[in-house]
């Protein structure tokens, strides 16, 4: 399953917002088509965000190729500029747009460093994911339960998936797996996503409230919690779905291990630590309503943070490619990252 790919000048990418019901392709031809997707959800998930972004460049640069580099550049920029500003916190799509941007800056021909610079975009979390989700099945032992939050399957990346794909590699590996998923409140990405790829690939799951976390670690015999990152701070502070944070102290205090996969590029070696990261803020109506009901008085505030951050104290290792970065971060994750 390709989450994401570049149809001639087309974006073409699965509608998760129809998703467990329906399996629709979008297609956009547009920015301001990815820039709507990636808005509303159909496309999430900070690899794919990445990979969108890398796209709706590659997009201008096709469609402006054939003008002179100083127009090419200034579509770019546009184009840039559009997706920046759609959703705050998932690095991914931050340091891809600044990637692709700079290769075509350097280059005499803009409008093909850009295509070129999105494809390798798109080809290195490919093979960043197949890779860390080898490392992280070693962890995993014939019997673990697992729980995990969000969505963080092939649905969130290029393919394969981070937390989720290491729990897909050990499944294949012939590991006997069962996985408590978080519903992942208000989008329910756990509940909708995570179940439908884990039911795919016939790995036995269980979807739960997220408020269920720490009865099910205590009663339900836990192993491990594996998540993804959204952004991961130079000293391992991790910006994840709402809901990360709890599910990391609860582990702490029912002496779980506390794993995060992510590929390098969810490392933002300019971001110190979690503090500095931008939290996205949602709009009150993803709370307010439930099914097309309104659940919550109009009098009443609603607070509606997308994500929150997990200090590196609670994190037991953090899963990529390049083997299991383990404490103190400040030091692994520069290691790992000069080695790239
Ligand atoms: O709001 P979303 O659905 O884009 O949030 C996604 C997450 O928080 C994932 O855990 C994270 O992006 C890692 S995906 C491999």
């Amino acid at each position: 399953m390709r989450t994401i790919e570049l149809k001639g000048e087309k974006v073409v990418m699965i509608d998760q917002t129809l998703l467990p019901e329906e399996v629709r392709l979008i297609e956009c031809a547009d920015t301001e088509c990815i820039a709507e997707a990636i808005e509303s959800l159909r496309i999430r998930g900070a690899p794919a965000l990445g990979v969108a972004a890398a796209f709706a460049l590659a997009q201008t640069a096709l469609k402006n190729a054939h003008k002179p580099a100083q127009e090419v550049l200034s579509e770019l920029e546009k184009t840039r500029r559009r997706i920046a500003a759609t959703r705050p916190t998932a690095v991914n799509l931050h340091l891809a747009l600044e990637r692709v941007m700079n290769r075509a800056r350097e280059s005499p021909s803009p409008a093909e460093a850009a295509y070129r610079e999105a494809l390798r975009i798109y080809e290195e979390d490919l093979e960043a994911n197949r890779r860390l989700g080898e490392h992280g099945a070693e962890l995993l032992e014939d019997g673990d339960v697992v729980l995990t939050h969000c969505n963080t399957g092939a649905l969130a990346t290029a393919s394969y998936g981070t937390a989720l794909g290491v729990i897909v590699t050990a499944w294949r590996q012939g590991k006997r797996l069962r996985v408590f998923a978080d519903e992942t409140r208000p989008l329910l990405q756990g509940a909708r996503l995570t179940a439908w790829e884990l039911v795919q690939e016939g790995i036995p799951v269980t979807v739960i409230t997220d408020s269920s976390a720490g009865y099910v670690m205590r009663t339900r015999g836990v192993t491990k919690v594996i998540v993804g990152a959204d952004r991961i701070a130079a000293n391992g502070d991790t910006a994840n779905k709402i809901g990360t944070y709890s599910l990391a102290v609860l582990a702490r205090e029912h002496r779980i291990p506390f794993y995060v996969a992510a590929p390098l590029s969810t490392i933002d070696p300019e971001t110190p630590d979690g503090e500095r990261i931008p939290v996205e803020y949602r709009g009150r109506e993803e709370i307010e309503f439930f099914n097309g009901r309104r659940i919550v008085p109009r009098e009443a505030e609603v607070l509606n943070p997308a994500f929150d951050v997990t200090p590196a104290r609670y994190i037991t290792g953090i899963i990529t490619e390049a083997g299991v970065l383990t404490p103190p971060y400040e030091e692994s994750i520069r290691r790992a990252l000069e080695g790239r």
